[in-house]
Parts: C-alpha cells; structure tokens; sequence
C-alpha cells in the first residue's frame, strides 16, 4: 500500500530530539525554530516527560470512558488552576479539529442555533464544521460548505455589527484565534475582543476561543486571549497540551449545561495521553516556561525588528511571523541548508513562522538571529 500523497515533505528524516535540538538519520543536527508546528512546548525528549509516559505505560496504558479515570480529574484540576479557568469543566478528546467540533456543537446546543460569525484568515482545523469555519475554500469539499458560517474580515468591528444585527436571532457563537496562527500571526486587538464578547453577551452567544496555536503558554500568558482580560465561555486547545502527544480538550463555562451521552471519544482522556499533558502543566510550571516564552519573544521580536531585509515582524512571546520581500521558502531552505535551523511557513508566501519549544534559551534565539541575518545580506 502507497501512503496517501497529501502533504509537501523536506527531505528529512527526523530520528531523534533534546530540547530544540533535533538529528536526522544522517547525523546532521538541526536548530527546531518549528516546534513541529507549534505542538513542542516544553522541548522534544524531556526527561519528565518520558517518565511519566514510560511509568503510565508500564501500569495501564489505554482504558475507555466507562470507567473512572483519576488520572483525568488530576489533569482538569491542575489546568483549571494553571489557566485561571477553574470553574469550566473540561471534555478531553485528540485533536485540534475535534476539539473545534465540540465546541461549536456545545455552543449549538446550548443556544438551540446554528449560525457562527467567524473571521477572515481563520484556521480551526480540517473536519467537517473545523473546515467551514476556516477561511481556505480549498480544503473545503462540496460537503463542508455550509452557510452557517459568516466570515467576517478581523478587527472590523463596523462588519461585525452587520453580521450581527442580521443574524443575532440565529446567532450560536462567535469562533476566534487568540492570535491567527497560520493565517500570518495576526492578533485581534483588545478593543475588539470586548467588543465580540459583550455582542456574545448581549444576545447569549457562546464567546469561542480557539487557543489550539496560541495556548498553552506560547504568548507569555497561559491563553493569548488572556492579554486582553476577556473570558470566554469555551476555549478549545491542543498542540502544546501534549508536547507531541495526540490530546485536546474543550474548556466549558459553568453556566452551559452538559449532559450524559452528549459528547463522546473512544480515545479522548486515555491514561496514556493524561500522563502526557499532566507531565507538560509540571514542567510549564516548574520552570516558569511562560515567563520565558515572554522574555525570550521580546527579545527575539525586538532583534529581528532591526535587522534589514525583514520587511515586517508581528507576534507575541513565541509566535513570530516575519514578512519578506522574496518568498519566505527561499530563506528557510538557506537557513536549512547552511545554518541547519528549522522554520515554519503561513498562508501568505512571503510570511515566515517562529513557534520555538517555550525551553529555548538566549544562546539559541543569538544563533537564529544571527543566521536570519547571515542569509539576508547573501541574498
Ligand atoms: C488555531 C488552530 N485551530 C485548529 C487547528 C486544528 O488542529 P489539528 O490539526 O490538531 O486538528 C489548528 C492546526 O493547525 C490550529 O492552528
């Protein structure tokens, strides 16, 4: 059997991981400025980690939902507390896309409607409600175009309010990212977040954070939304939870009711994938990761801002997008080939991403730096 041809690969092959450092079969060591898009946040291979995996895999690897699992009580607990969302409850399931389907479906049954505004540039993943509420009709099949689904341009509150006032009957939610992440690191603007949530409000909508890209301390806060002081009534995450270990979760308020048998997962919550992201809140916390993906960000936000040939820098804390005159392919192959560094692309071509491990050091942002830099004036 062939594999199913669907995604452009380097030519590399990864056999190992320590921190940011990654080999591939050949020995070459490689600088993971990528973070295998935004999902390594507490580094590749991290002792705890490990540990606590290999112990949870030892005892009891996988037992489904039918059972008590404390191991998934722990988890809630201890993200309620990290996140400052402690009173939502927290369904577990595998991906971000999954994740984004419960969500919507919550907020759908919640409200008894079925209209969502959503925002130009969007990603929320590739299922069938994740795929039309995301702003790329070429992964849209004929199945996922749904008129549920009104696209409204980012920090247009003018545009919002349209929307708004023509659908605010039908009106199920409001879906956005923290901060745009494969769109270009676009950051919606504390003006405007209020403004969503006091329209969600208004009408008893259901305020949706996607926090899949910009959560779980990337940003310099636990949620990107967080630099605003909104709350939202759901927040969905993934990636980072497990360090590269399929696990999401769905973050609900109180006050929208949850039933038995209305949501469900075979694999969501397993023991395994509990040890996971239990293992990446202890280290998220023990070693004060957030606050480093602030200073680390600041500082690589305000060196590359004064390097020539860059013709824009965005972002916050560890989600950097660089804008170039030439496409930004052209700079990640020469940073891959002489500098051995590892970077991410977005939909605009000429945009670069920079979703480094929350562990990176001051020597390892000099290096990129200094690459970046290097590449520019060869140019
Ligand atoms: C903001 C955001 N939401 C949702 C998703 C979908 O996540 P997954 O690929 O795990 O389904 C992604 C993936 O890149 C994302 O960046």
């Amino acid at each position: 059997m062939e594999l199913a041809d669907v995604y452009p690969l380097l030519d590399i092959e990864l056999v190992k991981g320590e921190g940011l450092d990654l080999w591939d079969a050949k020995g070459t060591q490689y600088l993971d400025f990528y973070g295998g898009h935004a999902v390594i946040s507490i580094g590749h291979s991290h002792p705890h980690y490990i540990k606590s995996i290999s112990k949870q895999l030892e005892a009891l690897g996988y037992y489904s939902n039918s059972v008590q699992n404390p191991l998934q009580k722990k988890l809630a607990q201890m993200l309620g507390s990290q996140s400052g969302y402690d009173s939502h409850r927290l369904f577990l399931c595998n991906s971000g896309a999954e994740a984004i389907e419960n969500a919507l479906k919550v907020a759908s049954f919640h409200t008894g409607k079925r209209k969502f505004i959503v925002f130009q540039g969007g990603f929320h993943g590739r299922t069938s409600a994740a795929v039309a509420a995301t702003d790329d009709s070429f992964i849209q099949a004929p199945l996922n175009k749904s008129e549920d689904f009104l696209m409204c341009p980012l920090e247009d509150k003018q545009a919002f309010d349209r929307l708004f006032q023509d659908n605010k009957s039908q009106l199920a939610g409001v879906l956005i990212e923290g901060i745009q992440g494969i769109g270009g690191i676009f950051e919606p603007s504390k003006e405007f977040m209020e403004h969503l949530s006091k329209r969600c409000r208004e009408v008893g909508a259901v305020f949706i954070c996607d926090e899949i890209q910009s959560g779980y301390g990337r940003t310099g806060t636990f949620f990107a939304h967080q630099h605003h002081g909104v709350k939202a009534d759901i927040v969905t995450v993934a990636k980072g939870m497990g360090n590269g270990f399929p696990i999401a979760g769905v973050l609900i308020a109180p006050d929208i009711a949850l039933w038995q048998k209305m949501l469900g997962t075979t694999f969501g919550g397993n023991h395994l994938a509990c040890s996971a992201a239990i293992a990446v809140l202890d280290v998220l916390k023990d070693e004060n990761l957030e606050e480093n993906a602030k200073q680390q960000g600041a500082y690589l936000i305000e060196a590359l801002s004064k390097i020539n040939g860059i013709k824009a820098v965005r972002g916050r804390g560890l989600m950097i997008a660089l804008d170039f005159e030439v496409p930004s392919k052209v700079i990640a192959q020469q940073l891959r080939s002489s500098y051995a560094i590892l970077v991410g692309s977005a939909t605009h071509p000429h945009t670069m991403r920079l979703l480094p491990s929350l562990t990176i050091t001051r020597a390892q942002s000099d290096y990129f730096i200094n690459s970046l830099e290097k590449v520019l004036r060869a140019l």
